[in-house]
């Protein structure tokens, strides 16, 4: 059983009072607060073995290195990734989400293409694109939401996935709508169709396990702390 007044005491945050009550933080889609074990383990690291990463020859460095690597291995077991190789550290979603579309999308990506996105994208999946349309006269076209909000309108999704869509770029849970869109199977509908995926999966790894080779997409922008 869950005992979520142990789990309270893992948050030296909530050892408060605000406003003459105890801290009870409800805000954790935004920014999520840290246990103990996250920040002692960066106090040890900045006391004891902060360096450079793959960029030295003295102990240090190689610590840090071996901090660094240890942690993309452990990641890609949480994440089921097939090779620690894919997993890239960013600062968030946005600047992974950006790295893409700055890299891969700025090469691949010409006028004429589309981008299909749904209208239920936070603004980091978002606007990466609209300023990539913008630079490379590629365009935008969106996945409608059904009337009543709960859930994306599959049934227009063929008739969107055209042959000038070259990417396919949605969120897994929506931030607003609490909806759980089916990843995988829109993946595998785009995969069929020779169309690389991204998954927005800023709110997932919180709320469920992620398996990126179930998913079976070619980029996700997963990590947020
Ligand atoms: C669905 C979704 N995508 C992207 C983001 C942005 O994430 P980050 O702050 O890591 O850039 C958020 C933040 O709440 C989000 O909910």
């Amino acid at each position: 059983m869950l005992d979520p007044l142990a789990l309270r005491m893992d948050f030296p945050i909530l050892h408060q009072e605000v406003n003459g009550h105890p801290l009870i933080y409800l805000d954790n889609g935004a920014s999520t607060q840290k246990p103990h074990v996250v920040i002692d383990a960066l106090r040890h690291y900045y006391e004891h073995d902060h360096s450079n990463v793959h960029r030295g020859l003295h102990e240090l460095s190689n610590r840090a290195t071996e901090a660094y690597e240890a942690a993309r291995q452990r990641l890609a077991r949480f994440l089921n990734a097939r090779h620690a190789e894919e997993i890239i550290f960013t600062r968030g979603t946005t600047e992974g989400i950006n790295l893409v579309a700055q890299s891969w999308g700025q090469e691949n990506l010409r006028a004429g293409d589309v981008i299909l996105l749904t209208e239920m994208e936070h603004h980091s999946n978002l606007v990466p694109w609209q300023m990539l349309a913008r630079r490379s006269g590629a365009s935008l076209r969106f996945l409608p939401v059904t009337a009543n909000g709960a859930s994306l309108d599959l049934s227009q999704l063929d008739s969107m996935l055209t042959s000038e869509v070259k990417f396919f770029a949605f969120t897994h849970i929506s931030n607003t709508l609490g909806v759980i869109n089916p990843a995988a199977a829109l993946c595998a509908r785009a995969r069929r169709l020779g169309i690389p995926t991204l998954i927005d999966a800023a709110q997932s790894i919180g709320h469920d396990q992620v398996d990126v080779q179930a998913l079976d997409c070619d980029f996700s922008g997963l990590f947020r702390t």
